[in-house]
């Protein structure tokens, strides 16, 4: 039984309502991105925070819908529910397994990913790293791994190893994508931390959840070279653990703030097919973080 959700206030007049749903939310820099997005583009967005109970989520679902509501993020613990409530689903949030953008359509909700997008973004166009024709190690296989590969695939690396703690998860997302790799022309393989080749990868990404409790996940060293690109899905005031470790081994380091806002603008252009200029949000955003720490 769904918890009782309270009325929710429509959007002010002139604009279109849109929030980012999750619990807890108030943490979300969501709608400050969307924000800048909408005063950015002209877009008539007005976006919120929105709290749903742990077990009330379809219901602030439908109580944003009859609010008025056009559009939602959905953040933790809620992407699995949003993937299971969609309607329809695109190919990269069915890839994914989970849900971080619904859209109201006429005919129902749209289920969609635009983590994956965001990741490749930042990583092409703000760090200016080439995918295409690279090695690339991808340390976990939970969710925030399993989003991300198709993107990953559809850039066509020469080559995506997946390693994770628990080898027989990293197993089944190689099965799961053979397919998809197979088109890319990459080599798709994993297992455990024995799976890490002897050599420096060009990008190794950090998709555990190891750096919300500083720990590192294994790695055989050598997988950092000067030429690597160690990116950590995770961001915070200060580096995370697992990227001073990568530029101790001479790796540059990359957080992931960038990814946050690239995937921010795809959610934007799925709702309003406007694209938003990312570089300006993104610094603003790094200013704040720096000025967070003291
Ligand atoms: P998410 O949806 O954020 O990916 P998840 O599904 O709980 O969260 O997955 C967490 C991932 O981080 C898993 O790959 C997990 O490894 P296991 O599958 O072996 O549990 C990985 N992980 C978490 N803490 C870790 C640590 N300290 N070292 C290595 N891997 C870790």
């Amino acid at each position: 039984m769904d918890a009782p959700i309270a009325p929710i206030a429509p959007a002010v007049s002139g604009c279109e309502l849109y929030a980012v749903v999750g619990n807890p939310i108030a943490h979300s820099k969501s709608p400050f991105i969307h924000a800048r997005f909408a005063a950015q583009t002209g877009e008539p967005v007005e976006y919120r925070h929105l709290l749903a109970p742990v077990d009330g989520f379809a219901a602030t679902v439908r109580a944003f819908a009859a609010a008025g509501g056009r559009g939602l993020n959905v953040t933790v613990p809620f992407k699995l529910e949003a993937h299971a409530l969609a309607k329809t689903l695109s190919a990269r949030a069915e890839a994914a397994g989970a849900v971080n953008t619904l859209r109201f359509d006429t005919d129902g909700l749209r289920g969609d990913n635009t983590d994956g997008v965001g990741l490749v973004r930042d990583i092409e166009a703000n760090r200016g790293v080439r995918i295409a024709d690279a090695r690339i190690l991808l340390l976990g296989a939970g969710g925030a791994a399993r989003g991300v590969i198709l993107p990953l695939l559809e850039r066509a690396p020469a080559e995506l190893v997946v390693v994770n703690r628990t080898a027989a998860k990293a197993d089944g997302l190689v099965e799961q994508f053979s397919a998809a790799a197979h088109k890319a022309g990459s080599v798709l393989t994993g297992g455990g931390p024995e799976a890490i080749a002897p050599h420096a990868y060009d990008i190794v990404i950090n998709a555990t959840a190891g750096s919300l409790d500083d720990s590192l996940p294994e790695c055989d060293e050598r997988a950092f070279g000067a030429g690597t690109l160690a990116y950590d899905m995770m961001y915070g005031p200060q580096p995370t653990v697992f990227m001073r470790h990568a530029v101790a081994l001479g790796a540059q380091a990359a957080d992931g703030l960038g990814m946050l806002v690239e995937q921010a603008a795809e959610s934007f252009f799925v709702w309003r097919a406007v694209r938003p200029a990312t570089a300006p949000v993104l610094l603003e955003l790094r200013t704040i973080l720096a000025a967070s720490r003291s």
